[in-house]
């Protein structure tokens, strides 16, 4: 392991301005996609959108790395230069999802644990010959009756923290993702006790399996209340609280945290990062690793045709232009509409 050139990539993710795309849809996430603007999941159309996305002039200005799916990291750009390749040679680094996704946990209902620890050794040194320098493991966790459990908050994290120290000794970046769902009618305060719950049994996990702290990125979800919760917190609440809840439980060692989207609109997604940062200084870059935040927008407009993907290629753009002026605290509404 050399934690120099993790703890430089870790850095050069969280660089000042910038932030993750995450790209990463499985098979089935990625169908869902393109179920809603009525597009069939073909190879060729997975490419296609792919390639709209990665090569949309000036994004490395805003995207500091880009998280893969598997095919997509052995797949060439329509200009025949492997994805992985293109996306370096703009000076964005290359990652990998490796979960297999999620499974029942058995006697424990509604709960889930990542799956893809078998096997993982070897499929890391290939990524890395193919170029990812970094890496993705996501656990998800629901609020509900009873739930999450102590039981799940500890198998996701004991696995999240065994996927960390096989990127570690691989000298991949790992990206350690535990997820709280925003579905569900509980309040805000109750998402930011099972946050900071999560977070600390997380924490414990890679202390555990002694993750070099300085050559990891933690991926949370914001503390937001339950999507069919009546009160939905405004943006200074959210902002607030999930630092409140991140201050409790993330080392100062970890050199980035950078939060996924869960469902939130792309605008919400934006100010809230926003909201974060002009609360700074914090003891960690406070920044973004959005899937659909900063894909939807792009994705509607772009619906599967070609003579669509210089103004799709223009929106994505934007969006993420938003988001790397959320990293300073500079973003305004005003910014949305001078476009
Ligand atoms: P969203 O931003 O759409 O939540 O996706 C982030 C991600 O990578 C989920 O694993």
């Amino acid at each position: 392991m050399s934690k120099e050139q993790l703890e430089k990539v870790a850095r050069a993710l969280v660089a000042k301005g910038k932030g993750i795309l995450a790209a990463d849809e499985s098979m089935g996430t990625i169908k869902r996609r393109f179920d809603s603007i009525q597009i069939e999941s073909s190879e060729t159309n997975r490419r296609a959108y792919r390639d709209m996305l990665f090569t949309a002039p000036g994004i490395e200005q805003a995207i500091s790395g880009v998280i893969l799916f598997d095919e997509t990291l052995r797949t060439k750009a329509n200009d025949g230069t492997p994805f992985a390749e293109l996306l370096a040679k703009k000076g964005i680094l290359p990652g990998i999802k490796v979960d297999k996704g999620p499974v029942d946990i058995p006697s424990f209902p509604g709960e889930v644990v990542t799956e893809g620890l078998d096997g993982l050794r070897g499929r890391l040194k290939e990524y890395r010959d193919l170029g990812a320098k970094f890496a993705k493991w996501r656990a998800v966790i629901s609020i509900g009756d009873g739930i999450p459990t102590y039981t799940c908050l500890k198998a996701n994290g004991h696995a999240l923290a065994r996927y960390a120290a096989l990127c570690q000794e691989a000298d991949i970046v790992p990206i350690v993702e535990p997820e709280v769902l925003l579905d569900g009618n509980h309040s805000i305060e109750h998402c930011q006790d099972v946050s900071e719950e999560t977070l600390r049994v997380t924490f414990a996990e890679l202390a555990e399996q002694r993750i070099y702290l300085e050559g990891m990125i933690l991926k949370p979800s914001m503390v937001v209340s339950g999507k069919d919760n009546s009160r939905q917190a405004g943006v200074e609440e959210v902002a607030e609280r999930t630092l409140r809840c991140l201050k409790r439980t993330v080392p100062a060692a970890v050199p980035g945290i950078a939060f996924l989207s869960g469902g939130q609109s792309a605008v919400s997604a934006t100010e809230h990062l926003n909201a974060m940062n002009k609360m700074g200084p914090h003891p960690w870059e406070v920044s973004f690793s959005y899937a659909r935040a900063l894909q939807d927008p792009a994705l509607k407009a772009w619906k599967g045709a070609t003579a669509n993907v210089a103004a799709a290629q223009k929106i994505f753009y934007h969006r993420a232009k938003m988001n790397s002026a959320a990293r300073s605290g500079s973003y305004s509404k005003e910014m949305e509409a001078a476009s």
